[in-house]
């Protein structure tokens, strides 16, 4: 039987079904009209409850300025009718990106920028309730700044910058660069001068990126390191504090601060964060929710909570069904973990703006369970990553007909993270194969089936 057999979920009986069998406890609702509610960040108005989250197509210039590639994935996010569109992974630093085609914001490209704000807001409609459609809205837009520390690849061949050695993710025979103090101190200043263009290129927050492993949320495990970012609580959060207050400083209100962090790493103590230190299967969010805490005392406005590292455990962020082996634990186990992650910091700081993660692998349901979530005080928001590369226009069809439909949803094939991962610009290969499915055709051949070392042990 296949996996995809396996985990599949025929209507809403057979998904609470199978919620009781694998004991797995989430809140539905049937009724999506809390969806197309709106929300106030400040004096803001978001036009409804959902969010496409950041989702890196891989696909830019040279030069780290938005392709025709990036500008059609922003004009069908906006065209989708979102209240809340994230931008993704945008270096600050040309060695910091991720690949030779990650976005970079710097003097040279603000101009693209600029050009790519007002092409979002030039195509978008989002859906909205009865009570606020007369009035026009655009969707809230954040972009994310971001520094791919150990997993920098500027030039296509790793260059990794890392805060600290860690036995379960260096690589034999990498050289490894580990950021100094003073680097360090350079950097918050970089990611405040690309905060700084943000603004002029008309966004209305920046995300100061702190998950999946990235230098920053490194960073927030460096139990290991010496010095002034390594070792206590306090030192360990003191970058992405540091540029907080700086871009506060320098900003003031003109711009809203976001953060999209991780609650949990699952990586074991000592180089994880929010796990157990005696089991890392198991989250410990004693220090995500005293951080999330300060973050609001700080004036960061929103918190878009995810976990795990895509190159390691990729499932703890992503539950996955369909494909070459078989996930380490039943997908609704993953959906919850993730989703309680987010509830439990939303508690932690109530008035934050807390967006919610893990949608996608349950289809069209993922919509009920956004809609149960976000009434039962989960979030205020509720994200959606691979289903906005599928189906970039499920919120029109919730407003126009109250459901998404199936047969445009995300399959959680993971097909867009393997383009990533041979290197590719990726989107969805099945829902969107006009396009995607050449590229992923040309970036595979030839090459082996890719699983992480950490998901080999468990199948
Ligand atoms: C192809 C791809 C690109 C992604 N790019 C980003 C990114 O730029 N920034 C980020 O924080 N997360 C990124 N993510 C993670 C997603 O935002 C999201 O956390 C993940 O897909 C889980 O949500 P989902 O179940 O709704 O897909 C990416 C994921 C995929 C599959």
């Amino acid at each position: 039987m296949s996996t995809h057999e396996r985990f599949q979920i025929k209507d809403l009986d057979d998904l609470r079904n199978k919620l009781e069998e694998t004991g797995v406890d989430l809140p539905l609702s049937q009724d999506l009209s809390v969806l197309l509610k709106p929300w106030s960040i400040g004096s803001k108005t978001v036009p409804n409850r959902m969010a496409i989250h950041p989702m890196e197509g891989c696909d830019g210039e040279d030069d780290g300025s938005p392709s025709a590639l990036v500008y059609r994935r922003y004009e069908r996010f906006a065209k989708g009718g979102a209240g809340l569109l994230w931008v993704e992974a945008t270096a600050v630093t040309q060695d910091g990106r991720a690949n030779p085609r990650q976005l970079c914001i710097n003097k040279q490209t603000l101009d693209q920028f600029k050009n790519l704000a007002v092409h979002i807001y030039k195509n978008s409609l989002p859906v909205t309730c009865a009570e606020v459609s007369n009035s026009p809205l655009k969707p809230y837009t954040v972009i994310q700044l971001t520094h791919s520390g150990r997993y920098s690849r500027p030039a296509g061949k790793p260059a990794p910058v890392i805060a600290a050695r860690n036995p379960y993710l260096d690589v034999e025979g990498l050289e490894y660069h580990i950021i100094t103090d003073d680097e360090l101190e350079q950097l918050e200043d970089q990611f405040t001068d690309a905060a700084v263009l943000a603004k002029e290129a008309g966004f209305d927050a920046v995300d100061i990126k702190a998950c999946h492993r990235y230098l920053n949320s490194e960073l927030l495990s460096a139990f290991t390191r010496e010095g002034n970012y390594g070792g206590s609580f306090e030192n360990r959060t003191r970058f992405l504090l540091n540029i907080v207050d700086k871009i506060k400083a320098k900003l003031g209100d003109t711009i809203d601060i976001a953060v999209r962090l991780n609650a949990y790493d699952a990586i074991p103590y000592p180089y994880g964060w929010g796990v157990s230190r005696e089991d890392h299967h198991i989250p410990d969010l004693t220090e995500p929710k005293k951080l999330i805490k300060i973050l609001w005392e700080k004036g960061v406005k929103i918190v878009n909570v995810t976990c795990g590292n895509p190159y390691y455990n990729p499932h703890i962020n992503r539950p996955y069904d369909i494909g070459f082996y078989k996930p380490m634990e039943h997908p609704l186990a993953g959906v919850k973990r993730i989703l309680q992650t987010g509830k439990e910091l939303q508690e932690a700081a109530p008035e934050m703006t807390v967006i919610g993660t893990g949608f996608s692998w349950l289809r069209e349901f993922g919509a009920f369970a956004a809609a149960g979530a976000i009434n039962d005080g989960w979030f205020s928001l509720a994200g959606f990553g691979r289903q906005s590369f599928a189906y970039p226009d499920f919120p029109r069809d919730i407003y126009k007909q109250g459901s998404m439909i199936r047969s445009k949803c995300c399959i959680a094939c993971g097909k867009c993270s393997e383009i990533m991962r041979y290197g590719g610009k990726t989107g969805c290969v099945i829902k969107d194969s006009a396009v995607y499915l050449p590229l992923y055709n040309e970036c595979r051949q030839g090459k082996p089936v890719l699983v992480s070392n950490h998901l080999a042990e468990h199948v």
